[in-house]
């Protein structure tokens, strides 16, 4: 598998992230028992990481734009090229110790999303896709599922959480998915979501309240796996829109269909 200049630069910070990560992982896991818990560790663990990112990539490219979701937006003086970086996404599986958590980069050109690595060092798993070059998990190349119909399909969402509006939309949709499918999951971390729909492993995903650094990478993953994403309204506006559904043609499809069937009546 033949990476480019570029790739290679995102995969480098990637990497370099994912050993502050996971050195900080091991100090969450002991401050777990502790009385004040790892809150505070984790907001640093956190800025440490985008740090990390965000030194290498503009050392790589100086003139690119830089959106991170724990920093100001730097414009860079290139108008056409933006990194978009979640430096760790899975904060709260983080700070539970929970190890499904992942650093992801995407590159956007001229508006369009042309690269992307998501990283997941608890597992060292590293998914990574150039826009015609395919999509891998470390040398391994990804493919979307194959499945046709929804009675056979595991589902991923997100849950809403605490202080977000969608509480009750979730619920109804919730309610319309599960009664159509095999299996529902929910991982807790949205980049890992959509490379897992990638390799395969979910057949599908839908989430809304997303934003851009949480779904980036994943977009080019999913369509250089072969399969379909969209927003919740199957337009393209996934990041004006904070909502993505994707899976392969039939279950993007389906999907889109059953969660946006209306409330229903009493
Ligand atoms: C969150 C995770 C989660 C999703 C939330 C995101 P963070 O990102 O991706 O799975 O449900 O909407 O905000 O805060 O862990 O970077
Ligand atoms: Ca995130
Ligand atoms: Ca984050």
């Amino acid at each position: 598998m033949a990476r480019s200049a570029l790739l290679n630069v995102m995969v480098q910070a990637a990497l370099k992230a994912g050993k502050s990560l996971t050195r900080d992982f091991g100090e969450v896991q002991n401050l777990q028992v502790s009385l004040k818990g790892p809150g505070d560790y984790v907001s640093q663990a956190d800025r440490r990481s985008e740090k990390v990112v965000r030194e290498e990539l503009l050392k790589a490219r100086p003139t690119y734009g830089f959106l991170g979701e724990e920093s100001e937006e730097i414009k860079g003086t290139d108008g056409s090229h933006r990194w978009i970086v979640d430096p760790l996404d899975g904060t709260t599986n983080f700070l539970h110790g929970i190890p499904v958590f992942a650093t992801s980069i995407a590159l956007e050109r001229n508006g369009e999303i042309v690269a992307g690595v998501i990283y997941n060092p608890a597992s060292d798993e590293l998914f990574t896709s150039e826009k015609g070059g395919g999509a891998f998990v470390n040398d391994r190349r990804l493919r979307v599922s194959a499945r046709k119909h929804l009675s056979d399909s595991v589902i991923g969402c997100g849950v809403p959480h605490l202080g977000q509006s969608m509480h009750g939309r979730f619920l109804v949709q919730l309610r319309h998915v599960m009664g159509e499918v095999a299996g529902m999951r929910s991982f807790g971390a949205a980049s890992l979501d959509l490379a897992y729909v990638a390799a395969g492993r979910l057949d599908g995903y839908w989430e809304e309240g997303l934003s851009p650094w949480d779904i980036a990478a994943g977009i080019i993953l999913i369509r250089e796996a072969g399969g379909f994403i969209s927003d919740l309204t199957a337009g393209t506006d996934m990041f004006g829109s904070g909502t993505v559904a994707t899976g392969n043609e039939h279950i993007h499809k389906a999907l889109l269909d059953v969660a946006n069937r209306p409330v229903p009546k009493q």
